[in-house]
């Protein structure tokens, strides 16, 4: 089957793969700057004003990246030698490096429910009662929509539950929203509802949207203003940062609307390879794809005979592969690529 498919070269490793559009790099060469640590930056004051506004908060502010911009919350609503809570498979666990425990001096603690992500029941059971012997939790990190199982969206019910459990608690509520644009498309809800069920919120602009780096956290004025700091401090002091910001605005006007073509074309995907040599794919939310393998075959083995055949996706575990739609590839794209995925996944030798 494989030799009668075209070759193709389809990169679903992730979203992030995008490269910036000519358009794009004409609204980033063409971008007002100034030096931001000295006296501002306007494009990245306008776009600041304009992720405050869509996520109904007082202000936000610029960072190079999502991990600068989650380990600046952290910083900023924890304190050292006290526990922040998160899901077991969430990114700030999973793929920052430790940040928190080496810049923020806190302890991980996880929490694991039924489903795939941590809700309001797991939550609950993880927390303890206050006790002289244990380290105080100062904050809950929650992550809409959730990459690491699959992109899933997480109700904005289930949210503002965890987030009352939180004020229960006397913790802070920290919202990893890398792609809570995906989830706010998904799931028709507006931006600013999902922010109410956090005191800061990271959004990402190098993900679904196509800008080449950067993100941003939005919160209250003070809170804004010393994570400005906390920004510096972590070497996050961007100079003409308006260039990049440029290209996160021009995302804002032109790609959010598209990214329930990522949906579609994720949706497609999974109908496509479910059942293919036994796997079984996860139905997407979003724009990730999760394929869970027959225990016979190794995921990285597997990515790497589909590679063969120009098709890029991740292993990500052991038994599982992850396929991310993105602004780069089109629907035809998509189903080639599943064409591929499901010869090999079909393939018995
Ligand atoms: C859910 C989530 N949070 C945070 C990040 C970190 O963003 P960055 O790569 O810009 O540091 C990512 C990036 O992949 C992510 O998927």
């Amino acid at each position: 089957v494989l030799s009668h498919l075209p070759r193709v070269l389809v990169d679903l490793r992730s979203d992030t793969v995008t490269k910036p559009t000519a358009a794009m790099r004409r609204a980033m060469a063409d971008a007002e700057v100034g030096d931001d640590v000295l006296d501002g930056d306007p494009t990245a004051r306008r776009l600041e004003a304009r992720v405050a506004e869509m996520l109904g908060k007082e202000a936000a502010l610029f960072f190079p990246t999502g991990t600068m911009a989650n380990q600046t919350a952290i910083w900023q609503l924890s304190a050292p030698g006290t526990e922040i809570l998160l899901d077991a498979d969430s990114h700030i666990v999973q793929y920052e490096l430790g940040a928190a425990a080496a810049f923020s001096g806190v302890q991980i603690r996880v929490a694991r429910g039924d489903g795939p992500i941590m809700d309001a029941q797991a939550l609950r059971a993880t927390l303890r009662p206050p006790s002289k012997h244990l380290p105080r939790p100062t904050l809950l990190c929650l992550e809409n929509t959730h990459a690491g199982a699959g992109g899933k969206i997480t109700p904005l019910a289930e949210l503002m539950a965890m987030r009352a459990i939180a004020d229960e608690e006397g913790m802070r509520v920290h919202l990893d929203g890398a792609r809570l644009w995906n989830a706010a498309a998904a799931a028709e809800t507006s931006l600013a509802n999902f922010g109410r069920c956090a005191d800061t919120v990271m959004v990402s602009f190098s993900k679904g949207l196509g800008g080449p780096a950067g993100a941003a956290l939005a919160g209250i004025e003070d809170l804004i203003e010393s994570a400005r700091l906390a920004r510096r401090r972590f070497g996050g002091g961007m100079r003409q940062s308006g260039i990049l910001a440029a290209g996160a605005l021009y995302g804002l006007e032109h790609n959010l609307d598209r990214l329930v073509d990522d949906h579609r074309n994720a949706a497609e995907f999974a109908a496509l390879v479910d059942g293919a040599g036994g796997a079984c794919v996860i139905p997407p939310d979003t724009n990730i794809v999760m394929i869970d393998l027959p225990g016979h075959l190794d995921a990285a083995v597997t990515a790497d005979r589909i590679a063969e055949h120009g098709v890029l996706i991740a292993p990500w575990t052991r038994t599982r592969l992850r396929a991310v739609t993105h602004l780069d590839v089109g629907s035809e794209e998509v189903s080639r690529a599943a064409d591929v995925v499901r010869a090999i996944l079909e393939r018995t030798e």
